[in-house]
């Protein structure tokens, strides 16, 4: 995603030709999205059936990309899908970096899963003054777990999180924000998927249940029982970033297989953990909600 500043108009209708130079892209958010699902209990998963639109259809993760969707219409919202730390700080702490870029606090993507994530928790309270719409809730909720989970969402102010490193993906011109929003997985699927989304999105599923099964409880664990903790998962960004995203991708550099292969699996990683977390904070979220509704 482009984040917003004096050149957002332009921006906006760069975009607006260039189709699908939105988002983590759609695939990203989609594959989140559907590997949350799978992970949904029982209550969650009803909760959720309940609150989705009806033009989707029941397809959850059809609408994970909403957020993006509707960024310039409800301009407000754009600063809640990232946060930016001071140039070169390879670090993130709320209170430093959780604002807009006129300063107003808790404007930033780790501010809004906390939001969101309250609102939610009123579910069945429907006359609470923070239900505002709880089916947008839900779903700027699970774009926004996503969105913390892609290392450059939680980037560098200068370079807004890479999106004016211009440099190329093997031959194409594009910048480093998009290389991790768009192309890895793009790149990846076409290479090593058949095209094929749904078997990549079935390959990182086969290591949850597999490879990082040992891993799966320390990746949902949320500090001192809190519904939602996202502050260590932009802590983990920052430190991808540093270490991986901005690594040997200067301005005008090239990028090929030697950057494509040595990221994939980062990639693939954050996906994994952004979905087993999304399940995680609605299970925590709507189970949580059946235990109060019974004392
Ligand atoms: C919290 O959610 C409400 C309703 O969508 C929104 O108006 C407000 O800007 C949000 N604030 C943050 C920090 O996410
Ligand atoms: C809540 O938001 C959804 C998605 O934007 C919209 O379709 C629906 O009409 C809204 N509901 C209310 C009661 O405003
Ligand atoms: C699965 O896990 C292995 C070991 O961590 C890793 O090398 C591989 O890239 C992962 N594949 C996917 C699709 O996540
Ligand atoms: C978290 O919840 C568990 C189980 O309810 C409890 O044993 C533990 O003491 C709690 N930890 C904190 C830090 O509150």
């Amino acid at each position: 995603m482009v984040q917003s500043g004096p050149f957002v108009h332009t921006a906006f209708v760069l975009l607006l030709l260039i189709p699908g130079t939105l988002a983590w892209g759609k695939e990203g958010h989609y594959a989140t999205c559907k590997i949350a699902e799978g992970l949904f209990c029982e209550e969650t998963a009803t909760a959720v059936q309940a609150l989705l639109p009806e033009y989707a259809e029941g397809d959850f993760a059809s609408l994970c990309s909403w957020a993006d969707e509707i960024k310039w219409h409800k301009r407000w919202s754009s600063p809640l899908h990232y946060v930016d730390t001071p140039d070169f700080r390879c670090n993130y702490e709320y209170c430093r970096d959780c604002h807009d870029t006129v300063g107003r606090k808790d404007r930033c993507v780790t501010g809004a899963i906390y939001n969101y994530s309250m609102q939610l928790l009123d579910y069945h309270q429907p006359f609470s003054e923070y239900a505002d719409n709880l089916t947008e809730a839900l779903l700027f909720l699970s774009h926004f777990i996503g969105d913390v989970h892609q290392p450059l969402h939680v980037g560098f102010l200068g370079d807004e999180g890479g999106n004016t490193i211009h440099l190329r993906w093997y031959r194409r011109k594009s910048n480093l924000h998009h290389v991790w929003d768009t192309m890895i997985i793009e790149s990846a699927i076409k290479e090593f998927y058949a095209s094929d989304l749904a078997i990549m999105i079935r390959a990182i599923q086969r290591n949850i249940t597999d490879d990082w099964s040992s891993d799966i409880s320390m990746w949902e664990n949320c500090a001192a029982n809190h519904t939602a903790c996202p502050d260590p998962y932009a802590s983990e960004s920052v430190r991808l970033a540093c270490k991986y995203a901005y690594k040997n991708a200067t301005p005008g550099s090239t990028l090929n297989d030697d950057y494509f292969l040595s990221r994939l699996p980062i990639v693939e990683r954050r996906l994994a953990q952004g979905g087993v977390r999304l399940a995680a904070t609605l299970n925590r979220i709507f189970a949580s909600q059946k235990l109060s509704a019974q004392a």
